[in-house]
């Protein structure tokens, strides 16, 4: 039996799988009523912890399309989450017997991940709080390549919310993977996340430069952009100034609106948010920048300017459903895929102790009853590691080895023999000491008061 594939993050296609699903999605476009018996007796559920118009819809339109059936929860507020039920009780039964393949948008940051781990047929990501959003990545890539014709080397902006955007999460790493450069505009307060730059930077050999960004007009006036590029050092540096990169020409402005039902407390648009309007886009540099948006958009992309030929947005979104037929086509089985998947990447268990990932909103956390923690290696010496569901750094000051008992700073080169399933973290010694480990080297003393 060969395992079941989920689209849980934009990582878990390679770059060649996406080029196939654009050739899928470009033959479906040219004739949408031409697959209507591919999944036929297929079901796919919807199951929607939080509002959507475009995601649910266009995957339903596509499942319809391709002749299979939909069943809906749209409004888990009807379903018997309200009761206290868990999400992997859920999906256990959804993913059992009731439906093929799931689409699952949830708050809780790693739930795809959870799910993926209790469903017996395909997950697929509709959304994980600010976490991910894999397959709007792969509308927003596919009309990259309609619109451009390729993405390597294309220089994109990414505006307006980058802190809580998920879409602009999976299309950052995504771009990152095709060779392409992000010039970051963010809203002021609302930056790339460092875990996320952290990312691009180790996995994807990314280097993060300051832009330039004074060719882009009004758009960036007050922003601390930054240049995102596969470019090595050496290279850039023979072109950057104290000022940083310059931005001469855009491909594409990809606007966000602001994500305000993510918000701490605190947080706000104090002074105004980013803003397109006609006298924003005259500047020279956009002048062939195509504008996108993963919509719903509120005020951040005037309505005068949606009968420009740049404007695309609406046809971003028509095309969700041409290409959300190919990843259903591909997750059921009913089309060929010749080329490989990515390897899985390797999680480990966090077999003792607290549970070390520092974001509230990760479905470690939310979920508990279900979850155990888990992580991904990225760095043996110093040792870092990330959360393997909701891709933060776990946050620890000492490291133990389950086997020996000891403990360690995270910098000492002992930890590099220890198997990574048998690695405890501890944020202080007293908690160390509470499961009765013993300090050994440097961290004689490190964690102490
Ligand atoms: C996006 C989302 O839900 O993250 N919407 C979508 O799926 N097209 C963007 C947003 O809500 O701002």
């Amino acid at each position: 039996m060969t395992a079941i594939r989920h689209l849980v993050s934009i990582d878990d296609l390679s770059l060649a799988e996406i080029r196939e699903l654009f050739e899928q999605a470009d033959r479906f476009a040219s004739d949408p009523r031409g697959s209507s018996q591919l999944c036929a007796g297929m079901i796919v559920a919807s199951l929607f912890y939080e509002p959507s118009t475009r995601t649910r819809l266009s995957f339903e339109s596509a499942m319809l399309r391709l002749g299979g059936g939909v069943i809906s929860a749209a409004e888990m507020t009807s379903s018997s989450a309200v009761k206290g039920e868990s999400l992997a009780d859920t999906i256990r039964v959804v993913g059992g017997a009731y439906a093929d393949v799931i689409v699952l948008r949830h708050p809780s940051e790693g739930s795809a991940r959870l799910a993926a781990e209790y469903s017996q047929v395909p997950v697929i990501n509709g959304g994980d709080g600010s976490h991910e959003h894999p397959t709007q990545t792969l509308c927003d890539l596919y009309n990259l390549h309609v619109e451009r014709g390729r993405i390597e080397g294309l220089d994109v902006v990414l505006a307006g919310d980058l802190k809580y955007s998920r879409t602009v999460h999976s299309f950052a790493y995504a771009l990152a993977r095709f060779g392409a450069n992000i010039v970051c505009v963010p809203q002021h307060g609302f930056e790339m996340p460092p875990y996320v730059i952290q990312r691009l930077r180790e996995e994807f050999g990314v280097e993060p430069v300051r832009a330039d960004v004074r060719r882009l007009g009004s758009l960036a006036a007050e922003s601390d952009a930054v240049y995102l590029t596969p470019q090595k050092p050496h290279q850039l540096s023979l072109f950057t100034d104290a000022k940083g990169w310059e931005v001469q020409s855009v491909d594409a402005v990809y606007m966000t609106r602001p994500q305000t039902e993510r918000y701490e407390s605190e947080e706000g648009v104090g002074g105004g948010y980013l803003r397109l309007e006609k006298g924003s886009m005259a500047a020279e540099s956009l002048r062939d920048a195509i504008v996108m948006h993963p919509l719903p958009r509120r005020d951040e992309i005037s309505s005068e300017i949606d009968s420009d030929p740049r404007s695309i947005y609406f046809k971003q979104a028509a095309r969700g459903v041409p290409i959300r037929m190919a990843i259903l086509a591909r997750l059921t089985g009913h089309v060929e895929h010749p080329q490989a998947a990515p390897p899985l990447p390797r999680h480990y268990e966090v077999a003792i102790g607290e549970n070390p990932c520092p974001n509230p909103s990760c479905v470690s956390h939310t979920e508990q009853r279900h979850v155990q923690a888990k992580f991904k290696l990225t760095s043996r010496s110093p040792l870092r590691a990330h959360c393997a569901y909701c891709s933060r750094q776990l946050s620890f000051r000492l490291v133990g080895c389950s086997s020996t008992r000891n403990y360690h700073a995270p910098d000492s080169t002992m930890l590099r023999k220890v198997r990574p399933d048998h690695l405890v973290f501890f944020a202080d010694e007293a908690q160390a000491a509470a499961l009765g480990f013993k300090p050994v080297g440097s961290a004689r003393g490190l964690g102490s008061p």
